[in-house]
């Protein structure tokens, strides 16, 4: 037949334009767009249903090593299977670089990780934890031309933090070698200097993890994490960010012409610093850095999604289990916030927070919810038109939404490995009903459909925004 599948009658929403329209898939691709698609071997009625690209989520952590003892709660099939689950079809973990690791050891142990269990689409950032010279002159050259374009750097944790010589540094090879860089704006000895006052005074629960990573130290690392790529003269993107000032510093560089991406998280919306105040250390469950803030700063980070000053919606989602040993009550972090692994789940909520608080309370349109869970992804990140739009060409990659379905989020309900959610109990409107990757379906009406393993490996283009902005 003419199509493998056609998606007939259903609202079709894209970062550009709302429109009615059939959906004709061939052989993975999207082959025709228009009314009244005929001669298909299979049809979903989507009379109802929004028709959306499927979410890509390019902040996730999978699988990653995360120091003795401690265990991340979601492997390759958990955690693409709970993305999915959420409306994704593509997420891009991190692949980690441990010191003195070289960096084509750690993909190879990554790629070991993820093949063949994968539900959805993915493909790789690196993080750059030890940028010497082989490193920054050949390993990692060489891996942007495999197509790992992106990688992300560490402005806090011992194990992760560069310091600004090696900030430098690394964001120069991103220059030469036209990869994104994606910085974690915390000030390290700031925080430490905070730790140590305030573990001295007898302060161990985990609200004391907020306490001592305050606004301020994003603040100033945002501001110099913004300063140094002016310096070598090369985009940046700043991940999860938490707060008005930090995100004020984004607006004012690129009022002066910087090509500054933002990235923003469900928590800082969600979430605020006294969900770590609950009873029996249950305040763990909360624990990620950047921190959550406050009410306030909630209403500023709806500004920047508002206002455009964020670029990208994504999850961050970290996943330790909570009651286990392995995770955030482990022996030492029921004692001791500075134990308790950073990171909360997310990837299967992302979605359905941002389309039930921004677009069904109307904060934000269609077009824009879209453009900040896919589109821009996609874009930014050198996947841009292969993956997240609905366009003749594009993989057939689209989650159907059904706006109208009301439910409350039940960590029982959802699909990841975790034993908790961070949103349970929150009320949503709008839910990603059926799946599609790559023109196969692989959630129909909430049931799993697809295999394991149908999800593959991306490798990636350059990102138009990576490149300097004086060239
Ligand atoms: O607490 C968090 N966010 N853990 C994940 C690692 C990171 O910094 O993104
Ligand atoms: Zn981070
Ligand atoms: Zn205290
Ligand atoms: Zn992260």
């Amino acid at each position: 037949s003419m199509y493998d599948l056609v998606i007939a009658n259903g609202t079709v929403a894209t970062a550009a334009d709302v429109y009615r329209a059939d959906v004709g898939i061939k052989d993975g691709v999207i082959v025709a767009l228009g009314r009244g698609l005929t001669g298909a071997a299979e049809t979903i009625d989507a009379a109802g249903r929004y028709v959306l690209p499927g979410g890509i989520d390019s902040h996730v952590h999978i699988a990653q090593p995360s120091g003795e003892g401690i265990v991340m709660a979601d492997d390759f099939e958990s955690g693409t299977r709970s993305a999915l689950f959420g409306g994704n079809t593509t997420v891009l973990p991190f692949c980690i670089q441990e010191k003195g690791e070289a960096l084509r050891t750690a993909l190879t142990d990554y790629h070991a990780k993820a093949a063949g269990n994968c539900y959805t689409d993915v493909s790789f950032h690196l993080v750059i934890s030890d940028p010497s010279e082989a490193v920054l002159g050949q390993e990692l050259p060489a891996a942007v031309a495999d197509g790992y374009t992106s990688f992300k750097i560490f402005m806090t944790y011992e194990a992760l933090r560069l310091n600004d010589a090696e900030i430098l540094a690394t964001m120069d090879t991103a220059r030469r070698t036209g990869a994104l860089v994606m910085v974690h704006c915390e000030n390290e000895d700031a925080i430490r200097f905070l730790v140590d006052k305030f573990t001295g005074e007898g302060h161990l629960e985990p609200r004391t993890h907020a306490t001592t990573r305050p606004v301020v130290v994003e603040r100033e690392a945002t501001h110099r994490a913004i300063s140094l790529a002016e310096v070598v003269d090369v985009p940046v993107v700043i991940v999860h960010v938490s707060n008005g000032a930090a995100m004020e510093e984004i607006a004012r560089a690129r009022a002066r012409g910087r090509p500054i991406v933002g990235e923003t998280c469900p928590q800082y919306l969600m979430l605020t610093e006294d969900d770590l105040s609950g009873m029996d250390w249950e305040g763990a469950k909360f624990v990620c850095s950047p921190p959550p803030r406050d009410k306030a700063e909630q209403t500023n980070i709806w500004r920047g999604i508002e206002t455009g000053i964020f670029d990208l919606f994504s999850s961050d989602h970290c996943p330790f289990r909570y009651d286990d040993d392995r995770g955030k009550l482990n022996p030492k972090g029921r004692n001791d916030f500075r134990h308790i692994p950073n990171g909360i789940p997310g990837v299967e909520t992302r979605l359905s927070i941002l389309f039930s608080e921004g677009v069904m309370k109307g904060r934000i349109d269609l077009p824009r919810f879209v453009a900040m869970t896919a589109t821009n992804h996609a874009k930014t990140y050198g996947l841009y038109p292969r993956k997240g739009t609905i366009a003749v060409g594009s993989d057939a990659d689209i989650a159907i939404w059904d706006p109208d379905a009301e439910r409350v989020i039940r960590h029982a309900e959802l699909h990841d490995a975790a034993d908790y959610s961070p949103y349970e109990g929150i009320a949503v409107r709008g839910r990603p009903e059926t799946m599609i990757l790559r023109g196969k379906v692989m959630v129909r009406d909430g049931a799993l459909v697809g295999e394991k393993g149908y999800g593959a490996y991306l490798p990636r283009g350059l990102s138009d925004r990576a490149k300097p902005p004086t060239e």
